[in-house]
């Protein structure tokens, strides 16, 4: 579809069929953020996104995000205040998310996203359409602060242990990690997380956004929009498979097996995980900054790592020329979360926590200039109206 042509209105004309995947169709305007492929960034509200991570606490950058300018002193006082008292568990689903976490079927991202609809239902959270936007806000707020300790205590159940509550003097990342292992974590790796959860709290219009644009867009609650941002992050096509990164590293082993493992994938007609993007055709520029994050933490997988990274690249520019292959999100992102302490099961669903700001914002976002999201399709079958076989009348 070219630039100029307009998707028209069900109803009166025939509708033009949209590219599928809706690739290169624009369906909403947005003051949140954008991503440049080309250029190889991408922004929050105007400001360099990586910019952001490497000298912003994830509490300035989530205001940022949510309510639009980056918060002053007192702006940031108040957004602290929001989310330490947003960690608290609403009442009476403590013991449902101890089950959820002992189903048969557990999955972190499963549960996480059960454990949402849980607690939408329980804090009886409204339809958007009845609510102000100070109320949007107030219960996206509550959404953001609770989603992690709702994951680390389906975590830690489902793992045997006692769930830990949070230390209400630290912040959002250290915070994190304190409820994963019980401790303080070292300011280095809680720092770390920081980064990388700043790095992914948005990306333009994707797929999970999208799903809760539309979700909103009917003016159900922020509830059943964050279950459906969670389900479409689930796909292994979306956020559903940060750790293959990890597991080509395990499978590559050695240093001196590299160059022989990355080739035979290639010639095999294998991808190699964590390279090429659909929209960075250059550096992707969270895969520059989590690689900086890796160095500062430091340690051996961090060596191999950029050994692999640095040998893949030889090889795909050598088997697959032109086609603008290079290091994407994944690839770090395991290092360096797998570095903190996150299991790889936990990769997603820490994707998710971030990622829930940026949903937040665009559910704020759309309820503030609402329109129900209502497309068409171009209906391909038999012509209508068809007749009823013999044998169909209802007697
Ligand atoms: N390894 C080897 N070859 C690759 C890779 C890769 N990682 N990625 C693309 N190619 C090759 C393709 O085989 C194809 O080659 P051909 O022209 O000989 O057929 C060419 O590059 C173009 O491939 P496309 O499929 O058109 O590229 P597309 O933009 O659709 O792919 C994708 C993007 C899906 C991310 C792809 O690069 C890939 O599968 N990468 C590996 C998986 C991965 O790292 N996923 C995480 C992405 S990050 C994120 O989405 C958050």
């Amino acid at each position: 579809m070219s630039e100029t042509q307009q998707v028209k209105p069900a109803g009166s004309a025939q509708p033009t069929l949209a590219p599928r995947g809706l690739e290169g169709v624009a369906v909403a305007e947005t003051l949140i953020g954008d991503v440049r492929g080309e250029e190889g960034f991408y922004h929050y509200r105007g400001y360099d996104a990586t910019e952001l991570a490497r000298h912003c606490s994830f509490e300035q950058v989530w205001y940022l995000l949510l309510i639009g300018e980056l918060p002053g002193p007192r702006e940031l006082r108040w957004l602290q205040d929001q989310a330490v008292a947003g960690r608290s568990l609403p009442s009476g689903v403590a013991s449902t998310l101890d089950e959820i976490a002992r189903l048969p079927g557990y999955t972190p991202l499963g549960a996480l996203r059960t454990a949402v609809s849980l607690s939408a239902t329980a804090l009886n959270l409204q339809p958007t359409l009845d609510l102000t936007p100070d109320q949007v806000r107030a219960d996206a707020l509550r959404m953001v602060a609770l989603t992690p300790v709702l994951l680390m205590r389906l975590h830690r159940v489902h793992q045997g242990l006692e769930p830990v509550d949070p230390d209400h003097d630290l912040g959002y990342a250290a915070a994190y990690l304190q409820m994963l292992t019980g401790e303080r974590p070292e300011s280095v790796a809680a720092r770390a997380l920081e980064k990388y959860l700043i790095t992914t709290m948005d990306h333009g219009f994707n797929s999970s956004t999208f799903t809760a644009r539309v979700i909103t867009s009917t003016g159900s609650d922020m509830g059943s929009a964050l279950t459906g941002a969670i389900g479409a992050l689930a796909g292994p096509l979306h956020g559903g498979a940060p750790s293959r990164a990890l597991d080509m590293l395990d499978a590559i082993g050695t240093p001196d097996r590299a160059e022989e493992h990355l080739r035979d994938e290639v010639l095999g007609g294998q991808r190699l995980m964590g390279f090429g993007h659909r929209i960075y055709k250059t550096d992707d520029p969270r895969s520059v900054l989590l690689h900086e994050v890796a160095r500062e933490l430091g340690g051996p997988q961090v060596e191999f790592a950029e050994h692999v990274e640095a040998t893949a690249l030889r090889v795909l520019s050598e088997l697959k020329p032109g086609r603008r292959l290079y290091t994407n999100v994944e690839f770090y992102s395991g290092v360096v979360m797998n570095t903190v302490g996150l299991s790889r099961d936990m990769f997603t669903p820490t994707f998710a926590c971030s990622r829930t700001v940026g949903w937040t914002s665009a559910i704020v976002e759309q309820t503030a200039n609402n329109r129900l999201i209502r497309p068409s399709a171009i209906y391909v079958g038999p012509a209508a109206p068809r007749p009823l076989p013999d044998g169909y009348a209802y007697a």
